[in-house]
């Protein structure tokens, strides 16, 4: 984990908490030589690999003609060849593949250099291959992200205007115009971070021999509706499983006569607003719900699950190899409570402690766990049951 007070070559020297008062979520910062010789994670074939598999997400942005166009993957090599060898100002295009984090150990490795900003907030790395102009366009995003420069080169641009209106109709989302204020030419292993909402342009430059790939770690923060509306389903799923439950029965000893049967009376409704309003919530039900809610995985992760091992084989693979997180698993915990991949697990004391270096360092190393060939006295029996069943869930592998 990194420490809060020491400066980061990865923030051009600013400290973690310098950076978050400064910067976070207020203006870009560009640092030049984030990380020193980043020659990138994986080749341009390989990232075009990523994009034809089913279950990675993928799309392909093309501006022909003075128009966008986007289509989504999973793409085949006549996708491909369909796009121009020698790309001009008038016809150019990009691949962009998310989550690459859930399919490449060094792209976990690598978000794990922004452990600055808490796991609840880090969405995913987004790689990205254009040849020269390529690009996805002027835009503005909501979230805040991290574009640092694999290989080749980009142009960005950013400028502080306040119209965001966008082209109707276009499938992306394209500023209507543009007005650069500042630009910077990025180079391998320089990065740019963008705070919600400033608008940017990013466009490949491309020697012909070397093409642009951009890698962005983009956070997420979640819509306040969206908060609402799976709060409430969360709270609905208390009230359908007697976890949260309102006794008794709508009464009226006193009702008076009405001048119109048909009509809903005020007594009624003042009734009916106290029974609801006993519908209550304490801070540890809103832990409850953000631990699931945003430990819960995309619809589209699939894990695969573990073959069927005995305890004792599997304490002994554990003593030796450790175990991780699947690339795809996401771990958070809040006091006592473990949130892993939408299910949540109570642990407390030193059972407890093991589980925060888990979810904190996404491993627990053979000498984390055990020593001498034993297990540690504070991985008891039901945290080992617990480590199991996430194994065999295919949430955890043993470490090698
Ligand atoms: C990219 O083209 O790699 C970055 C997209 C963006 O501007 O967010
Ligand atoms: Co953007």
């Amino acid at each position: 984990m990194n420490s809060k007070k020491e400066s980061l070559p990865l923030l051009g020297g600013l400290t973690p908490t310098q950076f978050l008062a400064e910067y976070w979520q207020k203006k870009p910062l560009l640092i030049k030589n984030a990380i020193p010789n980043f020659a990138g994670l994986l080749s341009p074939d390989e990232l075009a690999g990523l994009a034809c598999e089913e279950y990675v997400q993928s799309r392909i942005v093309e501006y022909k003609k003075g128009k966008w166009h986007a289509s989504h993957g999973p793409f085949s090599d006549v996708d491909f060849s369909k796009l121009p060898e020698q790309p001009t100002k008038d016809h150019h295009w990009t691949l962009l593949v998310q989550s690459v984090n859930h399919y490449l150990p060094e792209a976990t490795a690598l978000l794990q250099q922004f452990d600055f900003i808490p796991h609840a907030r880090l969405d995913d790395l987004m790689v990205s291959y254009a040849p020269d102009g390529g690009g996805v366009g002027p835009h503005f995003d909501s979230y805040d992200v991290f574009l640092l420069q694999g290989q080749g080169k980009r142009l960005w641009r950013i400028s502080d205007q306040s119209d965001l209106s966008l082209i109707e109709g276009a499938p992306l989302r394209i500023l209507q115009n543009f007005d650069t204020s500042q630009e910077w030419l990025l180079e391998a292993g320089d990065m740019l971070y963008l705070p919600p909402h400033l608008a940017h342009w990013g466009i490949a430059v491309s020697d012909g021999a070397t093409d642009c790939m951009t890698y962005s770690i983009g956070f997420r923060a979640p819509k306040n509706q969206e908060l609402a509306t799976e709060f409430l389903g969360f709270m609905q799923d208390k009230l359908n499983q007697d976890q949260l439950v309102l006794d008794g029965i709508y009464q009226d000893a006193d009702l008076t006569l009405q001048n119109h049967p048909a009509e809903i009376s005020s007594a009624m409704i003042s009734k009916v607003s106290a029974i609801l309003q006993k519908i209550q919530w304490s801070k540890y039900d809103v832990a409850e719900f953000l631990g699931t809610y945003l430990s819960d995985p995309k619809a589209d992760v699939v894990f695969e699950p573990n073959k069927k091992i005995s305890m004792r084989a599997f304490n002994e693979k554990l003593i030796k190899l450790g175990i991780a997180l699947d690339l795809k698993s996401q771990m958070l915990f809040e006091t006592n409570c473990f949130y892993l991949n939408g299910e949540a697990a109570k642990f407390t004391g030193d059972s407890a402690e093991i589980l925060k270096k888990l979810a904190d360092n996404r491993h627990l190393k053979p000498n984390d766990i055990s020593s001498n060939g034993h297990l540690h006295k504070e991985i008891d029996a039901q945290l080992l049951q617990q480590i199991h069943d996430w194994y065999i869930a295919g949430y955890l592998h043993f470490k090698m």
